[in-house]
């Protein structure tokens, strides 16, 4: 099984991306932005503030790692900018105009892969696919397949994939619709060590040869840095965002480089872990 993102042909829509060797002016569309949102939840004792007064902005193609303990409200977070979630206060929109329910332009990967049992990999990667033509729709499908290393895996069952390539597949078929922006919860969660290590490199490649924004909730310090070009850090109870760190290490980054571990030891003493 190849690992590594294979040459894509141009098979898809042209959709504005900001692009990572792009010395120009920066293309501002796709800009998400978060402004003032609260959140709370009708229980049966009355309300919860899950959220206060979150302010973030996500530009285009950027990776942001969401970090905090459980509880905090990340998913929570995601799920308004999914739009999955509608009720809110404050404001959350894309180029100035607010998100109020799906789209496609905004791709999901939750931690379990979410596949449906009973259709291919193949067939639950062109599943979203809007378009008619099935021809295509197939040759869209296998370059998101090949994109995430899963050539050969076509035809297998969800039932037939360990749990890396069914998050792969999820990560494909989240992909496929060409989305400025994708939504990952805990996305290598249930991975054993070194599967995730692999993955990391791997949402990276992705990450870099799609151009797009990743907002990626981890609980995972290391991964957060490794990935993400600021760490975004959560407090609870209402969930706040507590500190933001830009990662000004060089990609791919290095573990044992001491601006990296300097990072760590910062975010692990956000959580008095130190
Ligand atoms: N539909 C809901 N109704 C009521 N309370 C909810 C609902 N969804 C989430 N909550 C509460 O909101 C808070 C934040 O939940 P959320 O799932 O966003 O946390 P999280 O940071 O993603 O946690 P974890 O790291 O464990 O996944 C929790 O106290 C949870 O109980
Ligand atoms: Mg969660």
């Amino acid at each position: 099984m190849t690992l590594q993102a294979t040459t894509l042909p141009p098979l898809r829509c042209a959709c504005s991306r900001a692009s990572r060797d792009d010395q120009s002016a920066p293309d501002e569309s796709g800009t998400l932005k978060i402004e003032g949102v609260s959140k709370r939840f009708k229980i049966d004792q009355g309300e919860i503030k899950v959220l206060d007064q979150i302010d973030l902005t996500v530009a285009p193609g950027e990776f942001i790692s969401l970090i905090g303990i459980s509880g905090c409200g990340k998913t929570t977070l995601l799920r308004l900018i999914a739009g999955l979630e509608t009720s809110y206060e404050g404001t959350i929109s894309i180029d100035g105009k607010r998100i109020d329910r799906p789209s496609l332009d905004r791709g999901v990967v939750f931690q379990e892969p979410r596949l449906l049992p009973w259709l291919t990999v193949e067939e639950n990667v062109a599943f979203g696919l809007t378009g008619k033509d099935r021809k295509r729709n197939r040759a869209i499908a296998r370059e998101h397949i090949d994109l995430v290393g899963l050539k050969g895996f076509e035809k297998f069952y969800p039932a037939q994939l360990s749990g890396g390539m069914a998050q792969r597949a999820a990560i494909a078929r989240a992909l496929v619709n060409r989305p400025g922006i994708l939504l990952l919860d805990e996305p290598l969660g249930a991975l054993d060590a070194l599967t995730r290590i692999r993955m990391q490199k791997e949402l990276l490649n992705i990450w870099r040869r799609e151009k797009i924004a990743m907002v990626m909730i981890t609980h995972d310090v290391e991964e957060a840095i490794y990935l993400g070009d600021k760490v975004v850090i959560m407090s609870s109870k209402p969930g706040r965002i507590r500190k933001v760190i830009p990662v000004g290490v060089p990609r791919p980054r290095d573990r044992d480089n001491p601006e990296f571990i300097r990072i760590k030891d910062e975010i692990l003493g956000e959580f008095n872990l130190l």
